[in-house]
């Protein structure tokens, strides 16, 4: 069939099947089905060699899990052939392609006939929602809304099912209607016991059913006088094509003479009109049953609908419907009278059932060749261990040539001046800050022998957008100012408490308590900040306000504060990882590895850090990595796809921060974006219209991520967390979204996995060992909410460092905390 736009042109061929075979081996059965197809392409000399998307109608019941698959559960009507039930025939027809060798198809989909035979209708009648079939079987399929299905994923929109309803009464549910007459039919058939209703309705069945009434009815003298033939006896001879004959309108009485006499019968015209009785009474009935099936099915979708009246167009096929004289009139009138709010149109299809399933392959093809399109485009975030292998090792490159201080190394490796875990003994009380994104947080902390049991005071300040960008001494003007607050809130103003200042960006530290800024991140473009030491900027600024004094006694990383706070709870702590707005982590490193430019003049380096922390047996330091800036000389280039450039030229820092950009909470939101419209430019989503609402930076955010794709989230929610975002999604476009969502997160877990790896082997090798047990002290949003991110992130660790064992020590807001502990511990003279 070849269809173009609207207009189907199509050639067949019908192909008998033997008896034989329809009792016989399955494979030979299918084996006649695919020699029939190549004498049909040879025949209508189509291609061999040509690719053909092929559908396959199978009118059998099948539980499909997809388009191109379904496993046969049942034979019905006279078709019993061996070692097909519950196999897939799609593979079995594939098979027998292959078998049969020399045509080049591809079987997409299989269809029921009911569902084909909707296809074809629907193809015209918009409104045809339901596919009927009473030929030799008799079925219907609807379209059922997917919430109901529990089958199939999903409740957002409908799916054709298929009701194989010629099983109903199989169950029992008939036993008040059956006759004895169906009885016989059915203990004679095949299938005893089942397709009960399918016996009282299809053209396979109503000749019969005629027959063992007329049969009774002779034997009990009310017929021919009481003569039985033994044609009569015999079972097949009254067909249904006989019993439409019977009730043609105007040859019927003398139809149903010959058909009796060529039972060897000499009936009198009395017996005729009897005999034609016998036949309208089945087939009334026949149609009858057919209209009460209707109507359920019709009632269902009106429910579903909410609706009082509807309008819906019924498919039809099937040798009883098209070519017994009055079924159909019958049929209708009955209908009308079960459901009379409902406008039925019954549309006769022709050569439905292959017309429909060539559609229904059409519509697959096109919906495959878009996934195609979309899967090459996240292909292009999916990393193969080879890949992640290699991040792995220029992680590693990175670290070393840090530490080197060699040229303009992507990661800065910078010292911390922290040395030691707390061991609690910290006591008295101390205040820490944190500069974070949008806000900025304080704490007093009382330590009463370490942390245990020590009692947490805080508030939290909104740092105004626009101070982001300002100039330097406003932010910590306003700094301070949140700082004096806290200080007169909690009533310490005077007490000159030390103080541990979280400050979440690389700084070039020569002290535990003073450090440059070396660049901004995470989207701060604060002016005259870079190059100076913000210790002495916050001092300044408390100063400019002459109301009191701080003692800031130590300058913290985030990484390395949530280091400290989880090596409190556990000694084998000595990474500190955070992937939230930014992404960035801190390790226990030897000292000898270490170059440090000291405070003092002394420039030295090396194992000199010690010697300012009076405790002379020190061997390691906490070192912050800044591993964001891996890529920043081009080591990323290779896996760095359209999106993430489109990220990276979008951001305030281009070319700065690439690994931070593809890792972070900050970013993933707007790299799905860019790849969203991307699907968009290419006509793959939202119907190829690139709306104003797609085209806002940071209209998803990393959160929204986290809500679409956690896994039991209906298609439904998707859509409605896109449309609050103004982005007006159909279903098709939620599953796209999901997807892109989920390889731009997983990408990013599969990166930190991979510098995480990096980072404990060296460790471990630092140390010459086998093998090795390590914490690491996790925070983050990304880390923390999103539904997949930490276990992919640990399964990447476990693979690619088979030789150690991680735990992720997930910190509640540690890292103040940790602030905390280490201005105790210098206070104590510990770091
Ligand atoms: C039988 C089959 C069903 C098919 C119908 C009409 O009832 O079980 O799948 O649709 O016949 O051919
Ligand atoms: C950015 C900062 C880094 C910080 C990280 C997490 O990468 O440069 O210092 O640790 O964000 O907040």
């Amino acid at each position: 069939m070849g269809i173009r736009r609207g207009e189907v042109e199509m050639e067949e061929k019908t192909y008998p099947i033997p008896k034989g075979l329809l009792e016989g081996k399955g494979s030979e059965l299918f084996d006649h089905v695919s020699e029939s197809l190549k004498d049909f392409l040879q025949e209508k000399n189509i291609s061999l060699e040509k690719k053909h998307p092929l559908a396959f109608t199978f009118s059998f019941p099948c539980e499909q899990s997809s388009l191109s698959q379904g496993l046969l559960l049942s034979w019905s009507k006279n078709v019993r052939a061996r070692g097909v039930l519950g196999k897939d025939v799609v593979q079995a027809l594939r098979e027998a392609i292959d078998r049969t060798g020399g045509m080049n198809v591809e079987v997409l989909a299989m269809v029921n006939d009911t569902v084909a035979t909707m296809m074809t209708c629907g193809f015209e009648d918009r409104r045809c929602e339901v596919g009927l079939i009473v030929g030799t079987g008799t079925n219907a399929c609807y379209m059922e809304e997917l919430r109901h299905i529990d089958l199939v994923e999903g409740d957002e929109g409908r799916m054709c099912v298929n009701t194989d309803w010629g099983a109903f009464g199989d169950d029992g549910a008939l036993k008040d209607v059956i006759t004895e007459y169906d009885r016989e039919v059915d203990a004679a058939s095949n299938n005893a016991g089942r397709q009960i209703f399918e016996k009282m309705v299809s053209g396979m069945y109503l000749g019969e059913l005629v027959r063992l009434v007329v049969l009774k009815m002779a034997r009990l003298g009310l017929l021919f006088d009481g003569h039985v033939s033994d044609a009569l006896k015999t079972k097949g001879k009254i067909t249904t094509a006989h019993v439409a004959a019977m009730e043609e309108t105007k040859n019927g009485l003398k139809n149903t003479r010959s058909i009796l006499m060529g039972l060897n019968l000499t009936p009198s015209q009395n017996d005729c009109v009897a005999v034609q009785h016998v036949g309208t009474i089945v087939s009334f009935r026949s149609s009858n049953l057919v209209a009460a099936g209707l109507a359920a099915i019709l009632t269902q979708i009106q429910r579903n609908r909410n609706l009082r009246t509807f309008r819906v167009s019924v498919g039809v096929d099937g040798t009883v419907y098209k070519t017994h004289p009055q079924y159909p009139k019958r049929l209708h009138k009955v209908l009308k009278r079960l459901l009379p709010e409902c406008r039925v149109r019954f549309i006769l299809s022709n050569s439905g059932s292959s017309k429909g399933a060539a559609l229904v392959t059409a519509v697959a093809q096109r919906l495959a060749s878009q996934k195609q399109k979309v899967d090459e485009t996240l292909s292009l975030f999916r990393l193969s261990y080879q890949q992640l292998q290699v991040v792995k090792a220029r992680m590693r490159a990175g670290m070393e040539a840090g530490l080197r201080r060699e040229g303009r190394s992507e990661l800065k490796m910078l010292p911390s001046f922290v040395y030691n875990s707390p061991d609690g003994t910290e006591h008295g009380k101390y205040l820490a800050f944190d500069l974070r994104g949008t806000n900025f947080k304080a704490l007093l902390v009382n330590f009463k022998n370490g942390l245990q049991k020590a009692e947490l005071y805080n508030k939290i300040y909104t740092i105004p957008p626009e101070m982001m960008q300002g100039p330097g001494a406003e932010l910590f003007d306003h700094i301070a100012e949140c700082v004096s607050d806290f200080l007169d809130y909690m009533g310490i103003k005077n007490l000159g408490l030390p103080a541990g200042f979280i400050f979440p960006f690389p700084c070039k530290q020569t002290a535990i308590d003073a450090g440059t800024l070396v660049c901004w991140t995470k989207g701060f473009k604060t002016t005259d900040c870079e190059g100076h030491d913000v210790v002495k900027m916050l001092q300044e600024a408390i100063k400019r306000r002459k109301e009191f004094e701080l003692d800031i006694t130590a300058l913290v990383n985030d990484t390395v504060g949530t280091m400290m706070s989880c090596a409190y709870e556990d000694p084998q702590c000595e990474v500190g990882l955070i992937v939230g707005a930014g992404s960035n982590v801190c390790y226990m490193e030897e000292l000898r590895n270490i170059e440090t430019e000291q405070r003092d003049g002394n420039e030295e380096g090396g194992t000199d850090g010690a010697k300012t922390t009076g405790v002379a047996e020190v061997e390691r330091m906490c070192i912050n990595t800044e591993w964001g800036g891996l890529g920043e000389a081009g080591s990323l280039d290779d896996i760095i796809t359209p999106s993430d450039v489109e990220v990276d030229q979008n951001s305030v820092n281009p070319e700065k921060q690439r690994f931070e950009k593809l890792t972070s909470g900050m970013y993933l939101g707007e790299v799905v974006r860019h790849t969203l419209l991307d699907l968009t430019r290419q006509g793959l989503l939202f119907r190829g219209r690139v709306t104003d609402a797609l085209k806002t930076p940071g209209i998803i955010q990393t959160k929204y991520l986290s809500q679409i794709e956690r896994d039991r989230l209906a298609l439904l929610q998707v859509r409605s967390i896109l449309q609050r975002l103004g982005l007006d999604s159909t279903c098709d476009d939620s599953i796209i979204v999901k997807e892109v969502c989920g390889a731009v997160s997983h990408r990013a877990a599969q990166l930190c996995g991979a510098g995480i790896s990096a980072v404990i082997d060296k460790i471990r090798e630092n140390r010459g060992l086998d093998h090795f047990d390590v914490t690491v002290g996790v925070e983050g949003k990304l880390y923390k909410l999103h539904p997949h991110f930490s276990r992919v992130l640990q399964e990447t660790v476990r693979v690619l460092s088979p030789q150690c064992r991680v735990t992720f020590l997930p910190s509640e807001e540690g890292r103040m905390k940790g602030a905390a502990l280490i201005t105790a511990g210098v206070r104590q003279m510990k770091m």
